[in-house]
């Protein structure tokens, strides 16, 4: 929320902060919906009785599915979520961020209900249209929590959405697990029934949600605005701080629009508001994001660690998870402290050293697989640096990159441009989810004349390039926004660029410059 003078330098005491952090974190479980759904699909697909409806049966392999329908219906999700992402501004924007969340949920249910179908065609569009509402929660979760969140813990709040998508993650993990020993020949419906219950919570919990404050404002809804801020901090909506609030994102409003339309040709152009290098910047983080190749572990990384000679590996994919978990609970709290930029490029660096620490040592594995006494050193460093590269991702990309999408925007844009940029994430999402099978795979398991390339560990090679490609493209597009409100961090991008962000930040929070105090002195 805004930016007046106070203790908490949010402009009101710490005990009006507590709903708006209660209210804006409950948002945060839109991340189980999204994170089991594309943890849950990696599991389902390896167990015998989906292979037995779903799958291909040869005599040594027994039932299996075929590297192009492997291919096919893991990423399908992403194809989904990829149009999803795309309406998530019109949803947003019209219906508004509450209602546009429990809609969502809506269709994500009956992709739901489709997957219990079995029909190969059914369960696929299924996934697509389960995609298509995670697509729109993975828009509209981040929007609603910057826009509820006092600024002071808006980093913590919109990471808890990050901590939530790896949870679900994980609570994927342990379904399947319990879901193993189910003596059923249907029990491979058990992990994709369990998501009603995920969106029935969502759904039901935002029902009882106030509006995003500044969607009502947007909409020229100001009475409802101003109760929805009193809700958030629980004041009165006459009271000083509402009213203080109220006209901070007003001003703000009203100088975005006073620079021209808020169309998509607006989004890129750049006026005085830098609105195409706000785009441009969401549109690449999330795309870089991907490219770190965090997706490869979380979709293949049980193949990968068979392959790679490890015994056991659904017990290293679930400490996989859960490394994931436990740092993004560490990373989050360091957002606020240590800030985006900051944290950015030293997760860059570090999960560049440990991937291609990876690749070299799997490939070294390859190459003595005969010798087990070095090899099991070998596959220990092996996993060893697979954690610490996820642990990483954890602190710094996974939870930043959905931060900063999330309030780099303008009011009048945010929409349009928060849907682009997740967009962009789940076009990659699916682009590294349908190619790494051929990418990794041995030869001999494509089919239909496409032959995978075989390139097993080395892909490590690539992701850790591209982890240089995160370094240098935050050094020169993302600015420190730790401690600003939306309205400040407008500001920001108006008044200085990337690299002299920081002084520029560190002036506004010194001088506690608002939007309102800075259009006057324009005036004067
Ligand atoms: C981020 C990524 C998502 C990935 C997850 C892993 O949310 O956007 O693709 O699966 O992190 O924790």
């Amino acid at each position: 929320m805004g930016g007046g003078p106070g203790g908490t330098g949010d402009g009101v005491d710490s005990g009006s902060l507590f709903w708006a952090i209660v209210m804006s974190a409950f948002a945060a479980f839109g991340g189980i919906l999204f994170g089991y759904d594309t943890g849950t699909i990696g599991g389902i697909i390896a167990m015998d009785d989906w292979l037995s409806v779903f799958g291909s049966f040869d005599e040594t392999l027994g039932p299996y599915l075929p590297t192009n329908d492997q291919s096919l219906v893991v990423s399908i999700l992403s194809a989904g979520t990829f149009f999803g992402a795309l309406l998530a501004f019109p949803m947003g924007d019209i219906v508004g961020r509450k209602w546009g969340i429990i809609a969502s949920c809506a269709i994500f249910s009956l992709g739901v209900g489709l997957q219990l179908d079995t029909n190969w065609a059914t369960f696929v569009v299924g996934r697509v249209i389960a995609g298509f509402g995670v697509g729109l929660v993975s828009c509209l979760v981040p929007m609603y929590q910057s826009e509820c969140s006092p600024k002071s813990v808006r980093g913590l709040i919109v990471g808890l959405y990050q901590l939530a998508i790896t949870i679900g993650a994980l609570l994927a993990a342990i379904v399947l697990n319990a879901t193993k020993e189910q003596q059923s020949h249907s029990a491979w419906r058990t992990p994709i029934a369990v998501q009603f219950v995920w969106a029935a919570i969502l759904s039901g919990g935002m029902f009882f949600l106030p509006e995003s404050p500044r969607f009502l404002l947007k909409r020229g809804r100001d009475d409802a605005a101003k109760i929805s801020l009193g809700r958030l901090l629980t004041k009165p909506k006459d009271s000083l701080e509402v009213e203080a609030e109220y006209a901070e994102i007003s001003a703000a409003l009203d100088a975005d629009r006073a620079l021209g339309g808020g169309s998509y040709v607006d989004c890129f152009r750049n006026t005085e508001a830098k609105n195409g290098l706000r785009t441009w910047t969401g549109i690449l983080l999330q795309g870089w994001q991907q490219l770190t190749g965090i997706n490869f572990i979380f979709y293949y990384g049980t193949v990968f660690f068979k392959s790679a000679g490890i015994s056991n590996p659904f017990i290293i994919t679930i400490i996989c998870d859960v490394v994931n978990t436990v740092m993004t609970i560490f990373g989050i709290q360091l957002i606020d402290r240590v800030g985006r930029r900051r944290l950015l490029l030293i997760g860059a660096a570090g999960m560049c050293v440990c991937e291609f620490i990876v690749a070299i040592v799997g490939v070294t594995v390859g190459d003595i697989q005969a010798d087990q006494s070095v090899n099991l050193p070998a596959q220990r460093v092996l996993i060893a640096f697979v954690c610490i590269y996820i642990a990483f991702f954890a602190t710094s990309w996974g939870p930043v990159a959905w931060v900063v999408t999330g309030e780099i925007f303008p009011l009048n844009i945010r929409a349009k441009g928060m849907s682009l940029s997740v967009a962009s994430n789940w076009l990659w999402n699916f682009g590294i989810g349908y190619a790494t099978p051929y990418l990794v795979n041995p030869t001999t398991t494509g089919v239909n004349g496409v032959k995978a390339a075989n390139l097993g560990v080395k892909v490590f090679f690539i992701w850790g390039s591209t982890c240089v490609g995160c370094l240098i493209f935050t050094y020169f597009f993302i600015p420190e926004t730790k401690g600003l409100s939306l309205e400040q961090i407008d500001l920001l991008y108006r008044e200085s660029t990337i690299i002299g962000s920081e002084a520029y930040r560190k002036q506004i929070l010194a001088t506690n410059e608002t939007f309102v105090g800075h259009a006057k002195a324009a005036h004067t």
